[in-house]
C-alpha cells in the first residue's frame, strides 16, 4: 500500500487518517500534498503539456495561460448524476436525486476501489472565503486530476496556509474526487481521462462529497457547487444564513453613495456579465464594482442588515459571447494566468470563441482538436463548445471591489432574480414585500441551458436559480428564506428582471449588457427611496420616465411599453405552472406561498 507521507507541517490527525484511508482504497501510485505555490502549479502545467493534456498558449499574447480540451462526453455538470444522500428521501426533496447514504457509499466504494492506480493522488487543502476569516470554511479535496489542482489554485485560496489554519483540531469538509480512469502498468494516458459512469454525491449529515467519473467544472472543482452551494446550503439552513447562486456587485453614485446588490440568475443567464457591468458613457460618475460572479454566502449582521461575501477566489466563466463589447472587464481579466477549457485555438497560439470578435479567424483548431474554418461555422459547427469556460483569478478583474476580500462582507440592499424568458416576464418589477418577493423567487422560471441536459429552450422552474444546487428539500428552503426575512430588521428589497424578452420575430427586445445599468440604477434608487414607480398586479414597476435614458437612442416609449407589458393571458398560464410546481413540493411547501399564489390569481382575474 502507498504511504501518504504527510509533510511535517500537517498536524491534523483526522486529515492524515482520511488521506491514508482513501489512498488504501484508491491505490494511487503516489500521493502529493499541494502547497499552492506558483512553482508547484507551473510544474504541473509543464507535466500536462508534456503529456498532451494541456496546450501552452503563446506567451506573448497570453502569458502563463493554457488550454485544455475535454472529452466530448464530459463538457458540463451532470444534474441527472448528482445525488443528495439523506436518511429520508423527503429530506433531499423532489429537487434532488436521492439514495440512502449507506447504499450510495457501498456503490461508491466499489467504484473508487483501485480507481487511482497508476496516477498521483493530490491532497488539495482549500478555504472558501479568506483564510482565517470567521465566515470562511475549509475543505480538502483528494483528486487524481492535475487539471483540478491548477484550477482549484485559481478558484479558491489553496495550499499550505490552509493547513496551517486548519491546525491539529480544525474541521474540514472532505471532498473526494476521481476521474475514474486508472492506468495499468505501461498503459498510455488519454488527453482527458474520465469515465462513462458518473456520480456526484453529497452527504449533508456528515458534510462529505464524493465525485466520480468527470473532470469538468462543478463536477470536479468540488469547492464550487458541491461545497459552497449544496453542502453550504444545509449548513446555512441549520445556522441561520444563506448560501446562494448569486453574483454580488457594488453601485457607486456620482455623489459617492455606495450600495451593494446580489443577483441570482440561473447558469449561463448573465451573472458574470452583470457582475462586471460597465455603465453607458452618459452615466458620468457612476461606477459598478465586482465582489463575486457566481456564489454568495450571506449572513445577518449586528446592525440588522444582511452581509454577503464571495467564498471563491476566481471566476469560472462562460467564454462564448464574451467580448470587449459585451464584457470588457472579463476580457481584461483574461490577459494572463488563465486556464481555458474547450475554446478554440488560433494559429498563433491564442484562443477564440463564438462572439469574441465579429469575424472568425480564417483557421482554428476547434474544441475537439479538429481543423475549423468559418465555412464550418456557417454549417453550424461551433469552434468553441457552448459551455466552454475560462478560469481566472478574481484579483485580475479591473472592476474588483475594494472590499471583495473583507471578511465582514458587504451590506446587501437588494436581491435581484432573473431567468431567461422569451415571453411573459417584464423587464423589471419590485415585490410588494418580503414574502411576495420570496414567492417571485420561488417560482422563477428559465429556459434551459447545456448543464441541465436534455432539450434546450424549455421553461423549467429554477427557484432562486438554486434548483440544481439546493442540498435539501426546496419547500424547507422556501421556509428558511421566509424566516430569514422576518428575523432581520432591514431586509433587502426583492426585484425580478428579465433581459431576454423577445418580440414576435424572436429578437431580444432589450439591448442588455451595459444598458442593464438603467435598470440597476432604478433598483438602487428604489432602495434609497429616490425612484418613482407605479403599482401593477405584479409589483412596483417603473414608468418610462422613471428610468434614466440619458445617451440612449435604443429604446423607444413604445418598445418600453412592450418590454414592461403584463400579458394577463400568459400570466394566467404562468400561475397554473406555479400551481403544478408547488404541487411537487407540497409535503413541505410553506402555506404562506400557497396563499400568495391564490391572492395573485384573484388579482389577475380583476
Ligand atoms: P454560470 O457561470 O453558468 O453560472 O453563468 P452566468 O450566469 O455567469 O452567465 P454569463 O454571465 O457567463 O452569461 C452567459 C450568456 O448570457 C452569454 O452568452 C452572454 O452573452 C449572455 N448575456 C449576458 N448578459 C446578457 C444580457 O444582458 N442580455 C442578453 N441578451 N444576453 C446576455
Ligand atoms: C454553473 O453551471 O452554474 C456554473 C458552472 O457556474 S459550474 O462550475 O460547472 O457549475
Ligand atoms: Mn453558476
Amino acid at each position: 500500500m502507498t504511504q501518504p507521507n504527510a509533510p511535517d507541517y500537517v498536524k491534523n490527525s483526522k486529515l492524515i487518517a482520511w488521506v491514508a484511508e482513501v489512498a488504501a482504497l484508491t491505490q494511487p501510485a503516489n500521493v502529493v500534498w499541494c502547497d499552492g505555490t506558483k512553482a508547484e502549479s507551473d510544474r504541473l502545467f509543464a507535466q500536462m503539456v508534456e503529456g498532451g493534456s494541456m496546450i501552452k498558449l503563446n506567451p506573448v499574447k497570453r502569458p502563463d495561460s493554457y488550454l485544455a480540451l475535454s472529452d466530448p462526453s464530459d463538457v458540463a455538470r451532470v444534474e441527472d448524476r448528482t445525488y443528495v444522500c439523506t436518511d429520508e428521501p423527503d429530506d433531499a426533496g423532489p429537487n434532488n436525486n436521492w439514495e440512502k447514504p449507506e447504499k450510495m457509499k457501498e456503490t461508491l466504494r466499489g467504484l473508487f476501489k483501485g480507481c487511482m492506480r497508476g496516477r498521483t493522488m493530490f491532497v488539495i487543502p482549500f478555504s472558501m472565503g479568506p483564510i482565517g476569516s470567521p465566515i470562511a470554511h475549509i475543505g480538502v479535496e483528494l483528486s487524481d486530476s492535475p487539471y483540478v489542482v491548477v484550477n482549484m489554485r485559481l478558484m479558491t485560496r489553496m495550499g499550505r496556509a490552509v493547513l496551517d489554519q486548519l491546525g491539529a483540531e480544525g474541521e474540514f469538509v472532505p471532498c473526494l474526487h476521481s476521474v475514474g480512469h486508472p492506468l495499468e502498468t505501461g498503459q498510455k494516458d488519454v488527453k482527458w481521462p474520465c469515465n462513462p459512469t458518473k456520480y456526484i454525491c453529497h452527504f449533508p449529515a456528515t458534510r462529505e462529497i464524493w465525485s466520480f467519473g468527470s473532470g469538468y467544472g462543478g463536477n470536479a472543482l468540488l469547492g464550487k457547487k458541491c461545497f459552497a452551494l449544496r453542502i453550504a446550503s444545509t449548513m446555512a439552513r441549520d445556522e441561520g444564513w444563506l448560501a446562494e447562486h448569486m453574483l454580488i456587485l457594488g453601485v457607486e453614485s456620482p455623489q459617492g453613495d455606495k450600495s451593494y446588490v446580489a443577483a441570482a440568475f440561473p447558469s449561463a443567464c448573465g451573472k458574470t456579465n452583470f457582475a462586471m457591468l460597465i455603465p453607458p458613457k452618459s452615466f458620468d460618475g457612476w461606477k459598478v464594482t465586482t465582489v463575486g460572479d457566481d456564489i454568495a454566502w450571506i449572513k445577518p449582521g449586528k446592525d440588522g442588515r444582511l452581509y454577503a461575501i464571495n467564498p471563491e477566489a476566481g471566476f469560472f466563466g462562460v467564454a462564448p459571447g464574451t467580448s470587449d463589447k459585451t464584457n470588457f472587464n472579463a476580457m481584461a481579466t483574461l490577459k494572463e494566468n488563465i486556464i481555458f477549457t474547450n475554446v478554440a485555438l488560433t494559429d498563433d497560439g491564442d484562443v477564440w470563441w463564438e462572439g469574441m470578435t465579429k469575424e472568425a479567424p480564417a483557421h482554428l483548431i476547434d474544441w475537439q482538436g479538429k481543423d475549423w474554418t468559418p465555412e464550418d461555422g456557417k454549417a453550424g459547427r461551433k469552434a468553441a463548445h457552448p459551455n466552454s469556460r475560462f478560469t481566472a483569478p478574481a484579483s485580475q478583474c479591473p472592476s474588483i471591489d475594494k472590499d471583495w476580500e473583507n471578511p465582514v462582507g458587504v451590506p446587501i440592499s437588494a436581491f435581484i432574480f432573473g431567468g431567461r424568458r422569451s415571453t411573459a416576464v417584464p423587464l423589471v418589477f419590485e415585490a410588494f414585500n418580503w414574502n411576495y418577493g420570496v414567492y417571485m423567487a420561488a417560482t422563477l422560471g428559465s429556459e434551459t441551458t447545456a448543464a441541465a441536459g436534455g432539450a434546450q429552450g424549455i421553461v423549467r422552474r429554477d427557484p432562486m436559480a438554486m434548483l440544481p444546487f439546493c442540498g435539501y428539500h426546496m419547500g424547507d428552503y422556501f421556509n428558511h428564506w421566509l424566516r430569514i426575512g422576518h428575523q432581520i430588521e432591514h431586509a433587502p428589497r426583492i426585484f425580478t428582471v428579465n433581459w431576454f424578452r423577445q418580440d414576435a420575430e424572436g429578437n431580444f427586445m432589450w439591448p442588455g449588457f451595459g444598458e442593464n445599468m438603467r435598470v440597476l440604477k432604478w433598483v438602487v434608487e428604489r432602495c434609497n427611496g429616490q425612484a418613482k414607480a407605479r403599482q401593477t398586479t405584479l409589483g412596483w414597476m417603473p414608468n418610462f420616465d422613471d428610468l434614466d435614458w440619458s445617451g440612449s437612442e435604443e429604446v423607444t416609449r413604445e418598445q418600453f411599453d412592450e418590454l414592461t407589458a403584463i400579458d394577463e393571458v400568459a400570466w394566467r398560464e404562468e400561475l397554473k405552472l406555479h400551481a403544478e410546481w408547488f404541487d411537487k413540493l407540497k409535503s413541505r411547501l410553506p402555506r404562506a406561498l400557497t396563499l400568495k399564489r391564490e391572492l395573485f390569481e384573484l388579482a389577475m382575474m380583476d
